[in-house]
């Protein structure tokens, strides 16, 4: 049997070339898929969640014994005499967000009781609420810095 050398026909250029077409869009393709993955790479979705240092205002916009709620980052900031205190409002017992009262401040979880300085007067909460340092930011604003807990009683003076 004798193989003839037939001429390719159009109808076989056009398939290899909507073949070749179709392999080098493939292969474009995968790199824009790998591009784009590697870019999704260098940037990392991590949350870092809420800063843990946050202004509140200048110090002459509080009020003598009136409690400033600041609901976002969960924490009071009342004025004294003795000076300003950040009192955090997560409960001490499982962590429920307490609120305030004519006494101090009450869990709505279950029934924890606590003064206005943040310590225990009923319930389950085995400590006080926790106390926050405060500092003077250079814009001259009060600063809240949850990251650092200081004594309960301890009040900056400006
Ligand atoms: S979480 Fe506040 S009393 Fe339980």
């Amino acid at each position: 049997m004798s193989k003839k050398n037939v001429p390719p026909q159009d109808s076989d250029m056009d398939r290899r070339k909507f073949l070749s077409v179709l392999g080098w869009a493939g292969l474009a393709l995968s790199g824009i898929v790998a591009l784009i993955g590697n870019l999704f790479y260098l940037k990392p979705a991590v949350s870092y969640g809420p800063a843990t240092r946050f202004r509140v205002g200048k110090p002459d916009e509080f009020k003598e014994g009136i409690k400033e709620l600041f609901e976002d980052q969960q924490v009071v900031v009342v004025r004294e005499k003795q000076g300003f205190a950040a009192i955090s409002l997560v409960c001490t017992h499982l962590g429920c967000t307490v609120r305030t009262s004519d006494a101090g401040f009450e869990c709505p979880c279950h029934g924890s009781q606590f003064d206005n300085f943040g310590e225990v007067t009923g319930g389950p909460a085995p400590k006080p609420l926790n106390w926050y340092q405060i500092s003077i930011a250079p814009n001259g604003e009060l600063e809240v810095d949850k990251s650092v807990q200081v004594p309960g009683g301890t009040y900056f003076r400006v």
